[in-house]
This record gives C-alpha cells, sequence and structure tokens, in this order.
C-alpha cells in the first residue's frame, strides 16, 4: 500500500458496530486529574473533550468503578449520581460539537491507590506492593501492601464494573473500555509478579485470565457485548508490572473472550514488528484498535502517522494516539493537511489542575 493509500484509509469514514465513525482515529484514554475531588467530570472537562470531537472515537479517560480502586488525587470515577451527572454534561458536549461516539475506561486501580487519596487500603490479588512511590494529595508517598482479595471481593469488584458500565449508557456513553493494562488490577490478575493466587484466580495461565473474563462477562451482563471494549498493554511494562509469560497469556485471553461480539480489542503499545500482535490480530476477529509506540519524550513531527499508517498495514483496523491529542486539539484536520504539531507541555499533562495545558492548547490557523 502506497504511504497516500494509507494515509487516506486512517482518514477515511469507517464504521464501529452500529456506529458511524468519520475517521479511523481513536483518542486514547488519558488520565488528565482535572475532575472534582470526589471524581466528578467537571465543565472544564467537556470543553476539552468536545474540542477534540474530531476524532472518529473518543475513549474517555480511566474512571474508578468504586471508592477503594481510586488510583491518583482528582481522577475521574463512576460509581454515584454525581459523577453520572458530571459524564453526562461531558458527552453532551462532545455530541452539540459534532463528535462521534464515546467510551468510557473502567479502572480499578488494584495496588496502585494509596489510604490518603481513597480513605481505604487497597486491595489486590495478592500482598504485595507497588515498587515505587504514587502520588497522593500531599505529594509522592511510599506506596502500602495492599490487602489480598477475598472470594467476596472479587465478586463485588466485578458487580461494581457492571454497576458502573450501566452508569456510563445512562451517562451518554455509547459503551466501555474494561482496563486489563498498564499494571492496573486486571492486569496484576494476569501476571505472575503480582499474582501469587492458590485459588481458581492464579497459578495457570487458565486461572489467571479468570478475572479479567468475568469483568468482562459481567459489563456483556449489563449493558451488552456491542457495548463492551477491552483494552490490554501485551509485554508492556508499567507500574512495577512485568508480563512474564505475554506469549501464553494474551493469546488464552482473547481465545476465551473472541467470539463473544466484543465492541472491539484495544492493543496499547503495539508494534507491527513483534510476532505476538501478529498472533492476537489472528486470534481476534473482532475489531482490533491498536496505539503504536511512538518516542516517550516527544510526539513525532508528523503527528503519529507513519506508526499509524503502519499498523493499519499490518491489520489494526483503528489507530489509537494519546499525546498527539492531548496536544492538538485539532490533530485530524492537521494530519489531513500536514500541517506542524504542537509540542506536548509534560508538566501539565497530570495532576496540575486547570485550563493551562489542558484547553489551551491552539489549533492551527
Ligand atoms: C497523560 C497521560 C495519561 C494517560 N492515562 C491513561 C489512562 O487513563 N488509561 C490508559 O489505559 N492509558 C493511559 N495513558 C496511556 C495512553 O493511553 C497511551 O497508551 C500512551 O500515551 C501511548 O500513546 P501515545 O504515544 O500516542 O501518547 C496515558 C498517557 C498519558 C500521556
Amino acid at each position: 500500500m502506497t504511504s497516500e493509500t494509507t494515509t487516506s484509509l486512517l482518514l477515511s469514514p469507517t464504521r464501529l458496530g452500529r456506529h458511524a465513525l468519520a475517521n479511523r482515529l481513536v483518542m486514547a484514554p488519558m488520565t488528565r486529574n482535572r475532575a472534582e475531588d470526589d471524581g466528578t467530570a467537571t465543565p472544564l472537562m467537556a470543553e476539552y473533550y468536545a474540542q477534540r470531537a474530531g476524532a472518529g472515537l473518543i475513549i474517555a479517560e480511566a474512571s474508578t468503578p468504586s471508592q477503594v480502586g481510586r488510583t491518583y488525587p482528582n481522577i475521574t470515577a463512576l460509581h454515584t449520581d454525581a459523577h453520572t451527572a458530571g459524564w453526562r454534561q461531558v458527552t453532551q458536549a462532545v455530541r452539540a460539537a459534532g463528535g462521534g461516539p464515546m467510551f468510557l475506561q473502567i479502572q480499578h486501580g488494584g495496588r496502585v491507590g494509596h489510604p490518603d487519596t481513597s480513605g481505604l487500603t487497597p486491595i489486590a490479588p495478592s500482598p504485595i506492593p507497588l515498587p515505587e512511590s504514587i502520588h497522593t494529595p500531599t505529594g509522592r508517598q511510599d506506596a502500602v501492601t495492599p490487602r489480598e482479595m477475598t472470594p467476596e471481593d472479587i465478586r463485588t469488584t466485578i458487580r461494581d464494573f457492571a454497576a458502573t458500565a450501566r452508569r456510563a449508557v445512562d451517562a451518554g456513553f455509547a459503551g466501555v473500555e474494561v482496563h486489563s493494562a498498564n499494571g492496573y488490577l486486571l492486569h496484576q490478575f494476569l501476571t505472575t509478579g503480582t499474582n501469587h493466587r492458590t485459588d481458581g484466580y492464579g497459578g495457570s495461565v487458565g486461572n489467571r485470565i479468570r478475572f479479567t473474563s468475568e469483568v468482562i462477562d459481567a459489563v456483556i451482563d449489563a449493558i451488552g457485548a456491542e457495548r463492551t471494549g477491552l483494552r490490554i498493554s501485551p509485554g508492556h511494562s508499567v507500574n512495577g508490572v512485568t508480563d512474564t509469560d505475554a506469549d501464553a497469556v494474551y493469546p488464552a485471553l482473547l481465545e476465551a473472550n473472541d467470539g463473544k461480539g466484543l465492541a472491539y480489542l484495544h492493543v496499547a503499545f503495539a508494534s507491527p514488528d513483534e510476532p505476538l500482535f501478529s498472533r492476537l490480530r489472528e486470534i481476534w476477529s473482532g475489531t482490533l484498535i491498536a496505539n503504536p509506540v511512538l518516542p516517550t519524550d516527544r510526539i513525532p513531527a508528523d503527528g503519529g502517522r507513519e506508526a499509524a499508517e503502519r499498523l493499519l498495514c499490518a491489520g489494526a483496523d483503528l489507530i489509537a494516539l494519546g499525546r498527539p491529542f492531548l496536544a492538538n486539539p485539532d490533530l485530524v484536520e492537521r494530519l489531513r493537511t500536514g500541517a506542524p504539531v504542537n509540542a506536548v507541555r509534560a508538566k501539565y499533562a497530570m495532576y496540575t489542575g486547570g485550563p493551562v495545558g489542558y484547553t489551551d492548547y491552539p489549533t492551527h490557523c
């Protein structure tokens, strides 16, 4: 495929189930810590997302399904009526700006949390602390040892994901993304480094994928498979989680969940040169969103276009970009015209609050 052909493919309309998408670009979920202290989304957040309504699909940032699942200060949540109302103003603003469908990512932090943030001891598959410090309302602190989840904790957490999924639909989202990536709770169950359980949720690959699969089933029961997406980050080490047997775990996870009719699979940090990516593409019969690996310290001058095109050639259906959307509200237009992209002002990415480095990125004139 020529570059011109793939560029036009990237920017050409497509479908996600019953939704028409204006292009194949997806705004990746990005925590920006601009919610109220209790996790309620704000009018400023509505403005931020509406500015980025040009994305074919927006996956809104990680939102916690319960107080104990809270990760960081001012992260968004969705388990009260106030949270639902807060997110509704965001989906309405994006719709009013002509945007496409929005999904909401549901994230339980597991051991990535702190009593000073949530008021509760974090819970996790096993009592193994995060091996690094964590942001709290009073600055970075050492992590605490999480409490090992009981069978009742597991059942409650699964119910919490389902309840948040129902609230998301009520708030105007087209669906939710189950976050099983980046070292948070579901990912902690997948890997041997963080999961030392000896019950049906630990040990064998089949047991370690059980929790994610049961969360997916509960969310499907709550809102339907066509509204349920899944995010994974195979082989990407973050939050002290390293996939020890990614080549076994992720194919098994996909084989267990392909055929349920999910809206999509979202692979973070995807590389078209990785044999595991090709294998996952072969297994997954539905829509695959791939989030390319870009340089960690900057957005490439082409806004990520070349990396996006390579993944489309490697079989991805949609391409998720994070920082390019963060810094460029009109990213789609810039990719269409080849206009230069804004650099990310990283110091305002998280925790600073307010509009600076959030809603004040200029559009290209
Ligand atoms: C500020 C920031 C916040 C992020 N928050 C989330 C999040 O809430 N959920 C998630 O799955 N990934 C999160 N990520 C990861 C992005 O979704 C994406 O995978 C990553 O930035 C790589 O894509 P990029 O190179 O296009 O930015 C975040 C990344 C950034 C930069």
